[in-house]
C-alpha cells in the first residue's frame, strides 16, 4: 500500500510513467517535459517521473536528457523521477505495459499520465503504450482545462484552446446560465430544436 504525499496542500501534481531508462523514445519525452516545466510550475503544478531504474541510472541518465536538450551537464534537472525499480509502484498503480517487454522478458511500464487535483483526487489518466510519445502541448493544454473547469461551471469543447469560448454543461438551466455568464450566452440552433449547443466567453 503506498500513500503519495504532496508537500504543498496548494499545488496540482502529474505523475508521468516511462518503459526504461536509457531509451530513445523516453529521453525525447523527458527532454520535452524538462523543457517547459518552468510552464508547469506557473500553472502550480508539481512534476514527478517514474522509471523502472535504479536511482543511480536516473542519475547517468538525466545528464544524457540534459544533452538531448542541448543544456550544460552541471543543469539540475528540473524535476525528481522516481525509482521503481522492483516495479512496486508501477504494479501497483497499473502502469504496466502487458506487451512490451525487456531482454529478460519482464513487464516494460507504459506511458502514462495521472493528473492529480488541489483535493488530492485524481482528474485525468492517459495510457500510451510504450511504443507511441506523448505530447506535452496536449498535457498543458488538459491541465488549462482541468484547473478552468475546477474553478467555473464550464466545460471545454474539442481541440479547445485557452481564450476560446467555453460551452455550459447541459445541466444549467437558460434562467441561471443567462444570470451566471453576464458576458453572454449563445445557442447554436440544431436540427432537433434542442436548445443545448451553448457558448460562453472563456470566464
Ligand atoms: C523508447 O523509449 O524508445 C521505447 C521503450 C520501450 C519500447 C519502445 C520504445
Amino acid at each position: 500500500m503506498f500513500q503519495v504525499t504532496i508537500p504543498q496542500m496548494s499545488c496540482w501534481g502529474i505523475l508521468f510513467s516511462h518503459p526504461r531508462d536509457y531509451t530513445p523514445v523516453c529521453t525525447t519525452e523527458l527532454g520535452r517535459a524538462a523543457k517547459p516545466s518552468d510552464e508547469f510550475s506557473r500553472r502550480n503544478v508539481k512534476m514527478i517521473a517514474l522509471s523502472i531504474d535504479s536511482l543511480e541510472d536516473h542519475h547517468g541518465w538525466t545528464k544524457d536528457i540534459l544533452a538531448y536538450n542541448n543544456e550544460e551537464s552541471g543543469c539540475a534537472f528540473p524535476f525528481p523521477i522516481i525509482a521503481d525499480n522492483q516495479r512496486e509502484l508501477a504494479v501497483a498503480l497499473g502502469m504496466l505495459d502487458p506487451d512490451e517487454k525487456d531482454k529478460d522478458g519482464m513487464p516494460l511500464t507504459a506511458r502514462c499520465v495521472f493528473v492529480i487535483g488541489q483535493d488530492k483526487k485524481l482528474k485525468l489518466s492517459l495510457l500510451y503504450p510504450a511504443t507511441t510519445g506523448r505530447n506535452f502541448d496536449e498535457i498543458l493544454r488538459v491541465v488549462d482545462s482541468l484547473q478552468l473547469t475546477a474553478k467555473n461551471r464550464v466545460a471545454t469543447p474539442a481541440d479547445w484552446q485557452p481564450g476560446e469560448r467555453v460551452m455550459v454543461p447541459p445541466n444549467i438551466p437558460e434562467e441561471e446560465a443567462a444570470v451566471m455568464f453576464p458576458a453572454g450566452v449563445y445557442t447554436k440552433e440544431l436540427p432537433s430544436g434542442r436548445k443545448y449547443l451553448r457558448y460562453t466567453p472563456q470566464p
